[in-house]
């Protein structure tokens, strides 16, 4: 039987895609050391009923992850786990090199020593991210796997040092290792600091919208569910050496994403049109912002057949209703550390 070690698998689209992989006849073992960002809620259910077994532990602890590794055999390596928001790598950008890149390290290099003897039918699938890219231009074509490297933030700076450490472990020892970048996802579970629930949460509260700058800023966003899919298709059948770009070809300006969700939630709530978006407040820009990132994900498309289920347009009121419907799920996480970051970000309003 196959054996998955899924790491940061409490987080965001860890936690989607455990739920997806469940539906497989994989052993699933998630590590997660349960960050501010990580909560085993997300999993509690096939925690509880056996289907996951649930370690929490911190990648950067060699020992552990040598332990699992020679304990549970596994053949496939998923690995989320990240420091993930770029407004927190600018407060403190530590953790993120410290997660990121030594925590990749530590991953790449037990599973060396696992497959050591036998790297057949094994994979290891680094889960990073289109912000190593840089930015775009207006007219600029899409990123595509050719992209070069051009990470700005220090989250991007540390996903593209972990990408490096990943595609050298597959040119110089053979470890069998699949990259994908994707662009911004959104969906149920995000942790809700990020722009959708963090706007979703607040409009429905009637608490300021803080938009960066002009929020002319464009993202390219695809549905978790869409993201884990194509990680799924990669974790089975990605060609080792290679890079999978991923993305919704959904190119919108984060303001119309505000507008948009401003829109759904007066709708849910039955208040008057434009009630949510006199909310909106354009604040002090984020520092070295990137001001546009879209994918090109031909490749997942020829090799797969992989292409987007979800738009953007269609999926949004679904996904405003989940937070609405999903309270206290959103209160729980909301804890004394959401709560000094944000007083922090945006001070205490
Ligand atoms: P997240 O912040 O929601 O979850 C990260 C998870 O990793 C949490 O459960 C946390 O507890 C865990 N973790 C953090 N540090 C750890 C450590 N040292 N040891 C063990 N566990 C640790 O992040 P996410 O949005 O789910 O992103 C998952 C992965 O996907 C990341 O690698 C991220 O770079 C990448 N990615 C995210 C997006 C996006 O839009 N969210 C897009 C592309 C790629
Ligand atoms: P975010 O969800 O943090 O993802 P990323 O920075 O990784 O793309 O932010 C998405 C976009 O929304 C980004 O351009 C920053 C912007 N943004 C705001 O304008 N206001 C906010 O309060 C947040 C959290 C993000």
């Amino acid at each position: 039987m196959s054996a998955w070690l899924i790491t940061g698998g409490a987080g965001f689209i860890g936690a989607n895609f455990v739920r997806m992989a469940a539906a497989t006849d994989a052993e699933l073992v998630v590590l997660d050391a349960l960050t501010y960002a990580g909560n085993v809620a997300n999993l509690a259910d096939l925690i509880d009923g056996g289907r996951v077994t649930f370690v929490r532990g911190d990648i950067r602890d060699d020992e552990l992850v040598q332990q699992l590794f020679t304990r549970y055999r596994f053949d496939r390596v998923a690995h989320f786990a990240a420091e993930s928001h770029v407004d927190r790598s600018i407060l403190g950008p530590r953790p993120f090199i410290h997660t990121n890149v030594e925590g990749t390290l530590v991953l790449l290099e037990a599973a060396r020593a696992a497959w050591a003897s036998d790297a057949q039918d094994k994979l290891f699938l680094h889960v990073s991210t289109d912000e190593v890219f840089g930015s775009l231009e207006p007219d600029d074509p899409a990123f595509t796997e050719a992209s070069p490297y051009r990470p700005s933030s220090p989250y991007s700076a540390s996903k593209a040092a972990a990408d490096h450490l990943a595609r050298a472990w597959h040119h110089t020892f053979g470890l069998p290792v699949v990259v994908s970048n994707c662009s911004n996802n959104y969906g149920p579970l995000q942790f809700p600091e990020k722009l959708i629930p963090l706007m979703i949460l607040n409009a429905i509260d009637g608490r300021e919208l803080p938009v960066y700058g002009d929020g002319r800023q464009v993202r390219d966003w695809l549905h978790v569910e869409d993201h884990c899919r194509a990680l799924m298709l990669l974790l089975n059948r990605g060609r080792p050496g290679q890079t999978y770009v991923i993305g919704g070809d959904c190119e919108r300006a984060n303001i119309d994403i505000v507008r948009r969700i401003c829109a759904e939630v007066d709708r849910l709530a039955g208040r008057p049109a434009g009630t949510s978006a006199a909310l909106v407040r354009h604040v002090t820009d984020r520092p070295g912002h990137d001001r546009r990132y879209a994918m090109n994900a031909a490749r997942m498309k020829a090799e797969f057949g992989w292409q987007p289920h979800h738009s953007l347009n269609d999926s949004l009121a679904a996904v405003v209703r989940w937070y609405h419907d999903h309270r206290a799920w959103a209160d729980a996480i909301r804890s004394g550390a959401y709560l000094s970051y944000y007083e922090q970000q945006y001070g205490s309003r």
